[in-house]
C-alpha cells in the first residue's frame, strides 16, 4: 500500500553531521521525499508530538533534547513505507538495535537515537499534520520508478 510517513532527523543527527548518510539510505531504498524542512521544535510542538509520553518520567529530558537544536522533518512516501522505515531505524535503544539498521550502526542511546518515524497509519497522519501543511507536501512520480519495481507492485 502506498503510504506517507513522518521522519524527523533529531538534534543529535544534525549535530553529528549524519543527515546526508541517513537521507541517502531512504533514497537508495527507493522512497520519495515529498516534503522536507529544517525547524526548531518548540516545547508546545514537542508536547503535541509526544502527547502519549508527556506524563512519563523521561518526558522532561526528551523535551529538552528535541528542542535543543534544529531538526529536519521529512514526509517520505512509498509502498509500506511506515513499516519499512521503522525496520530501517531498528530498535528504539541504539544499544539494542540490530547491526545494519540506522540506530544499530550509529546510536548507543535510547534518547539520542537519531531519527523518529511514525509507527502506524494513524500516527503518520497525525504527526504529518503537526509539521506540514498540505501545500508543503509535493508528491511526484519519479521517472526511474519503472527501474525500482514492477508495474503490478504499485
Ligand atoms: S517507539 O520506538 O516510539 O515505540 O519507542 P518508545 O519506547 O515508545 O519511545 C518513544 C520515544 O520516547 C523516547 N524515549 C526516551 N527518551 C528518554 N529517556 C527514556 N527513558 C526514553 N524512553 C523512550 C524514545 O527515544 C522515543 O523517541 P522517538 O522520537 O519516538 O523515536
Amino acid at each position: 500500500m502506498l503510504q506517507r510517513t513522518l521522519v524527523l532527523l533529531k538534534p543529535d543527527c544534525v549535530e553529528r553531521r549524519l543527515m546526508g548518510q541517513i537521507i541517502a539510505r531512504f533514497e537508495a531504498k527507493g522512497f520519495n521525499i515529498s516534503g522536507m524542512k529544517m525547524l526548531r521544535v518548540t516545547p508546545d510542538l514537542a508536547k503535541q508530538h509526544y502527547a502519549e509520553h508527556v506524563s512519563k518520567p523521561f518526558y522532561p529530558s526528551l523535551e529538552a533534547f528535541i528542542t535543543s537544536a534544529p531538526i529536519v522533518a521529512m514526509c517520505i512516501e512509498g509502498l509500506d513505507v511506515i513499516r519499512v522505515i521503522r525496520e530501517m531505524l531498528g530498535a528504539t535503544n541504539g544499544l539494542n538495535a540490530a547491526a545494519g539498521t540506522i540506530r544499530g550502526d550509529f546510536s548507543s542511546s535510547r534518547q539520542m537515537n537519531l531519527v523518529h518515524a511514525s509507527d502506524s497509519l494513524a500516527s503518520a497522519e497525525r504527526e504529518l499534520s503537526l509539521y506540514f501543511s498540505n501545500d508543503q507536501i509535493l508528491p511526484h512520480k519519479l521517472l526511474l520508478t519503472p527501474s525500482l519495481r514492477a508495474v503490478d507492485e504499485g
